[in-house]
């Protein structure tokens, strides 16, 4: 099982970590543009396996002929948020960068699942999509498993509970029109309406809306990585070990809930081929009109950013 990451910032150094520390994957690969970066961490990752106790080979490179034959390949690369910005302030400088990248890892590994995690992330999945000409289950992006784990951890936090026992889900996009859903979201295997008013549920919502952001306002320089990078770890590990597990992810949508050809947040069988199916779950009429509202959302940016 091979892993290629690339982007060696904070986001792909990260996810290289947790990758390796997991434990399935015989090789990570980071490759970024900087050089000695990518080599000089995956050479300090090395040095911690007799004390992290693991025997995954991690390189480091600023080419792309180390990451051919990749099983796995996922995009960090491109620029973060500054405080104030908004992430679709990003499209212009990261549809080239992420084009560029995708271009290259695919060529060096057509058999590859891509995973997208630059932003804005629906258009930046949509356009690697596009760019790669991978079928497009093979193409996905990570936010809706960011935004969950905020939420689930918001919960957590009010209710003083641990965190694995909050289930949520967030569906739509990674931004304004993002969808958390409260419906569903159990605590304990019971509902969260039980367990706290539609105040604080709402509160919860907006703040995990605006997630990203507040670390952006705090860190000041750089965004979010250590809860990204874990999402990401997640479907990572979802498709190296084939286990057919649900999350929410940035699929192509071409039916499901009444959603034709856009890329965005909605729960996803994922596994060895990538996306295995867009999973339709019992939305209230509110959530499902908001998700359509995403939907549409999304799919004016990402006809612009195809055109760029
Ligand atoms: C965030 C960035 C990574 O939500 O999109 O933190």
């Amino acid at each position: 099982m091979k892993v290629s990451i690339a982007g060696a910032g904070f986001y792909g150094s990260t996810l290289a970590l947790r990758v390796a520390e997991a434990g399935y994957a015989d090789d990570v690969v980071l490759t970024d543009i900087v050089e000695g970066k990518p080599q000089g961490l995956a050479l300090d990752l090395m040095q911690s396996r007799p004390l992290a106790s693991f025997e995954t080979r991690v390189t480091g490179t600023n080419g792309y002929d180390e990451t051919a034959g990749s099983d796995v390949c996922v995009i960090t690369a491109g620029v973060p948020r500054k405080p104030g910005m908004s992430r679709m302030d990003l499209l212009e400088t990261n549809a080239r960068i992420v084009s560029d990248v995708t271009r290259r890892l695919v060529a060096a590994s057509p058999d590859a699942v891509l995973i997208v995690v630059s932003n804005p992330l629906d258009e930046m999945t949509a356009l690697a999509a596009a760019v790669s000409e991978l079928p497009k289950s093979r193409v996905m992006g990570q936010a809706g498993l960011l935004d969950s784990s905020r939420f689930r951890h918001f919960v957590a936090e009010r209710l003083g509970v641990p965190a694995r026992e909050v289930k949520a889900i967030t569906l739509g996009s990674h931004g304004e029109t993002m969808v958390p859903v409260p419906s569903l979201a159990t605590v304990g295997g019971r509902p969260l309406a039980e367990a706290l008013d539609d105040a604080s549920i709402a509160e919860i919502v907006q703040r995990t809306r605006d997630g990203g952001a507040e670390i952006v306002a705090l860190l000041k320089t750089g965004s979010a990585y250590f809860a990204p990078a874990a999402a990401a770890e997640t479907m990572v590990r979802a498709v190296a070990q084939d286990t057919n597990d649900v999350h929410p992810v940035s699929a192509w949508v071409d039916g499901a809930y009444g959603i034709e050809g856009v890329y965005v947040g909605v729960p996803a069988r994922l596994g060895r081929e990538g996306v295995q199916e867009v999973v339709e779950l019992d939305l209230t009429s509110d959530e499902l009109a908001a998700l359509r509202t995403a939907a549409e959302a999304v799919r004016g940016k990402q006809d612009e950013v195809l055109r760029l």
